[in-house]
């Protein structure tokens, strides 16, 4: 692919993400992996809110949330989601976006057991998205969760990931005067191979 080299060098986006996340580790101060995920809801009004993509894998990324969150309702309505990644430190930018299905097998299993202990209670006592009547009815079901499941809090059935196979990842490096240099790998399904085109700014 002419003039792709430098920081897009290689034909993998997969591992062109990893790449461009690592690099990110060293320079961002808070969560590198922080990712601005956009749903629809059932009348096609956007949404978006920041989740952390957890997961890079070979063909498909990962994030965890609450089953019975709006943007788990979101999610299973439409059946695809799409994410954006900003670093500005390293001024780059990442658009992935495709089908998602649940990931609420082994992998979310070991992902909840790498939490620590107050994030894994946490899960428990939060029915994300939905109202909450004051602080002190939170605190209140932490305390009961903690009671309930001590030390050892088993993943919660409305806790897990979401899977993304992206049809269409897009990586973006700031240039001079707003030339900013994008590169859009796409393809039909998650089964299929990859197209790459450069994209002007
Ligand atoms: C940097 C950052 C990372 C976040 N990561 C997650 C996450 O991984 N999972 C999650 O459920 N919420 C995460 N949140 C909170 C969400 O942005 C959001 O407030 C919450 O999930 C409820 O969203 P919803 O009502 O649209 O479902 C994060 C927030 C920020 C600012």
């Amino acid at each position: 692919m002419s003039g792709r080299e430098g920081v897009f060098a290689g034909d993998d986006p997969f591992e062109l993400l990893r790449r461009w996340m690592d690099e990110a580790k060293l320079s961002e101060i808070n969560d590198p992996d922080a990712a601005a995920l956009a749903t629809v809801d059932e009348s096609l009004l956007p949404n978006v809110r920041m989740v952390l993509l957890r997961i890079v894998g070979t063909n498909d990324v990962v994030f965890f949330t609450n089953y019975t969150s709006t943007k788990a309702k979101e999610i299973e309505g439409a059946g695809k989601a799409a994410l954006a990644l900003h670093w500005k430190s390293l001024r780059r930018q990442v658009r992935v976006r495709g089908p998602v299905v649940k990931e609420s097998g082994e992998l979310a299993d070991d992902y909840f057991a790498s939490r620590s202990l107050g994030s894994r209670l946490g899960a428990w006592a939060s029915d994300q998205s939905s109202p909450l009547s004051s602080r002190q009815e939170l605190e209140d079901r932490l305390a009961h969760a903690t009671e309930t499941h001590g030390h050892t809090p088993p993943r919660p059935d409305f806790w897990g990931g979401y899977r993304l196979s992206p049809i269409e990842m897009e990586f973006w490096r700031d240039g001079e005067h707003r030339l900013h240099d994008r590169f859009v790998w796409r393809r039909a399904t998650p089964n299929d191979q990859w197209n790459v085109t450069r994209l002007f700014p």
